[in-house]
């Protein structure tokens, strides 16, 4: 076997095993590999093991100097291309507002949309750039970014477009979708927005290959579940996947539409109650949780214990947004979810890795096997333990993304 680079000197090599999402307890299986090695040629990788099982040869030697490596972290959700700032929002919530009353004062969201809307797009990708580089930084090697900021069909694609350039220079794998994010304000415009959504923005999205999936923000305050129908089935016609936010505040029906639907995945569920854990427990739905917004907005967080003792595949994101979780970093977003929503060291790995792929239809990722994309990181620490246990040090040392080492 002959290999460009073999990655050598690593104390623990962790990984999920085999291609698909991790349901329930399987979300615990882990393979831990100690003094091992990655070999990698053609940005993919050729070999894993003990380094001392290693026959090939290689054109280069990196010595990981016994520290531990995970694959590259993917999060599998983020609003990472906004323009202004919610320190106002932030400053009213300490002083008692929340966060739905200031939406529905036109403030919130609304507020980032005027923002948003009178900024370039090289000023949003200016913007963006250094919040995706202190998340490659925390270990994500593949980052989903949602439009939604947008609006307007014509400033909704002016989003995704630069969402396509942040990708173009970008050491991260980006995956694009677009966020059917809020209504109009006035009631008897929702429903000739939602023709525009349909009947122009998502043709237009599919014919130019702008996003892989479509979300929908489902909540009293946002969009209800016929007009999230409607926007699913148009979606599905022109071969686009589903997602949706919901059940944040309310569980009105998003979590059942959505796992009926094949959605890819059910983000927030800090609402969802018995009836909607077994609903997705019972469905392919990945369940992706987002601590930092139970952190931020000070709300109940998502059950993510009982999901996974349910039999669910449970994924984690960071929300990066500026409203509800200004949280730039993956690996404290995988920390949070063992405090805050009950996952154990195992099951933070698998839903930063694996199962975040999978949230995303990704399937050659988050995983070290031969085949798979040669991203992965190199811890500070030589046990992998550390990924999850530190708060507010950054435990990542280097991170290779398709056999490059980009930090
Ligand atoms: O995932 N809840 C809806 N959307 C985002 C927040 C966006 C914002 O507050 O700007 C979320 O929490
Ligand atoms: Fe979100």
């Amino acid at each position: 076997m002959k290999a460009e680079i073999l990655i050598a000197g690593i104390s623990q090599l962790v990984t999920a095993e085999g291609v698909g999402p991790r349901h329930g307890q399987a979300m615990r299986e882990l393979k831990i590999v100690k003094e091992a090695a990655i070999a990698i040629s053609s940005s993919v990788i050729l070999w894993t093991g003990k380094e001392s099982e290693w026959r090939g040869e290689a054109e280069a030697t990196v010595d990981a100097g016994g520290r531990a490596v995970v694959p590259g972290l993917v999060d599998p959700h983020t609003h990472a291309v906004w323009a202004g700032n919610r320190l106002a929002d932030f400053e009213a919530r300490t002083s008692g507002s929340t966060y739905e009353e200031i939406l529905a004062a036109g403030g919130g969201i609304r507020s980032t949309i005027r923002a948003t809307a009178a900024a370039s797009k090289d000023d949003l990708l200016a913007l963006a750039k250094p919040r995706i580089d202190s998340l490659i930084a925390s270990g994500a090697t593949t980052i989903e970014v949602k439009s939604g900021y947008g609006f307007t069909t014509e400033a909704e694609l002016a989003m995704l477009e630069a969402i396509q350039s942040l990708s173009a220079g970008a050491a991260a794998r980006i995956v694009p979708t677009l966020l059917i994010h809020i209504p109009p304000a006035i009631a008897t415009e929702r429903s000739s927005y939602l023709s525009r959504v349909c009947d122009e923005l998502i043709p237009e999205v599919a014919s130019r290959n702008l996003a892989t999936a479509v979300d929908i923000f489902v909540e009293k305050e946002a969009w209800h579940v016929p007009e999230a129908e409607e926007v699913f089935q148009r979606a599905k016609q022109f071969g686009l996947a589903i997602k949706l936010h919901s059940d944040q505040f309310h569980s009105i029906g998003g979590v059942e539409l959505g796992t009926d639907f094949g959605a890819l995945s059910v983000d927030h569920l800090e609402a969802s109650g018995p009836e909607q854990i077994a609903k997705i427990a019972s469905s392919s739905t990945i369940a992706t949780i987002l601590p930092g917004v139970s952190l931020h907005l000070g709300i109940p967080s998502a059950p993510g214990r009982k999901l996974v003792d349910a039999g669910a595949a449970v994924a984690v994101g960071t929300d990066l947004n500026p409203g509800s979780s200004p949280l730039f970093s993956i690996s404290t977003a995988l920390a949070l979810s063992v405090r805050l929503n009950g996952l154990t060291v195992e099951e933070a790995i698998v839903a930063g890795t694996v199962n975040a792929a999978c949230a995303l239809g990704i399937k050659d990722a988050g995983r070290l096997e031969a085949g798979c994309a040669a991203d992965f990181v190199v811890l500070q620490s030589s046990d992998w333990r550390d990924l999850v246990y530190t708060l507010g040090a950054n435990p990542v040392r280097d991170v290779w993304i398709g056999g490059k080492k980009v930090r």
